[in-house]
């Protein structure tokens, strides 16, 4: 079965897009087939990955094309357009857009990786309601543990009303800087968080690697970029983590 995952925070620069990439490049690269949605506004995915085509997601919410059509090199170019999503997805039903476009491909793919953006709007519900499986990235700071009480709400109601089978696959720390105090006792307090949510804390963390910041510069992935830095060998354990090798 296909595996639909939704890479989610509502908070901003806590590593959804780089880890959305990253994990698709490595999906790929052990020979998965692997669609990646640039589902945000700000674009940034499509920035990173460097892909020149023709068509957005956004053409695919507003009927324009089919997303067969939207899909070039195995990716789906996000649109700036996506911040006025509202004014397009207002009927009865608009949670399962994406989910329904989806079911057209779906088959074609093992992986399907959603980036979102940092916001629990008609955006992510959809990406939530497609998913069989929710990510969410954060870093081990103070305010996360509030970010996430919050985002579970949302994925409690999402789980009733649009998608029973949806799981949280875990929560993945990254930016982490393990000699630091706050990454220590945020990690612990985070890990607490995730057992009473009954979710995990992914083994598997990302550290903070000037790498990361060049590959984008550079528009690669971490592994192309450089495949010997910590971000690159974090990225490959998160990626066999989630093949539960
Ligand atoms: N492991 C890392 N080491 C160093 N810098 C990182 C790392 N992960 C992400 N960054 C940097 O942190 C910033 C935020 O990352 P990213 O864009 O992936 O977050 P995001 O959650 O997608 O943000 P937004 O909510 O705005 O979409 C970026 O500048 C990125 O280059
Ligand atoms: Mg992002």
């Amino acid at each position: 079965m296909t595996r639909i995952i939704s890479i989610i925070n509502q908070k901003g620069g806590v590593g959804k897009t780089t880890t959305a990439q990253n994990l698709a490049a490595g999906l790929e690269k052990k020979g998965f087939k692997t669609l990646l949605i640039d589902l945000d506004a700000q674009c940034n995915l499509t920035y990173s990955v460097n892909v020149d085509s023709k068509y957005t997601i956004y053409d695919v919410f507003s009927d324009k094309i089919s997303i067969k059509e939207a899909i070039y090199n195995n990716f789906i170019a996000g649109s700036p357009l996506l911040s006025t999503i509202d004014t397009i997805l207002n009927q009865t039903g608009k949670e399962y857009k994406l989910k329904e476009a989806l079911s057209d491909i779906i088959n074609h793919f093992d992986f399907i990786i959603l980036d979102t953006p940092p916001a629990l709007g008609t955006i992510t519900i959809n990406a939530l309601t497609a998913a069989t499986e929710a990510l969410i990235t954060a870093q081990p700071d103070a305010y996360s543990l509030q970010g996430i009480s919050q985002l579970y709400q949302t994925i409690f109601a999402v789980k009733k009303y649009c998608n029973p089978q949806l799981k949280v696959c875990g929560i993945l720390l990254t930016r982490y800087n393990k000699r630091t105090i706050i990454s220590n006792n945020a990690t612990t307090s985070i890990i607490n968080k995730a057992k009473q949510l009954n979710t995990k804390v992914f083994d598997t963390k990302i550290r903070e690697c000037t790498a990361i910041k060049e590959s984008q510069v550079v528009q690669k992935n971490i592994f192309d970029y450089a495949k010997y830095s910590n971000a690159s060998f974090d990225y490959q354990k998160l990626v066999e983590e989630i093949l539960g090798e």
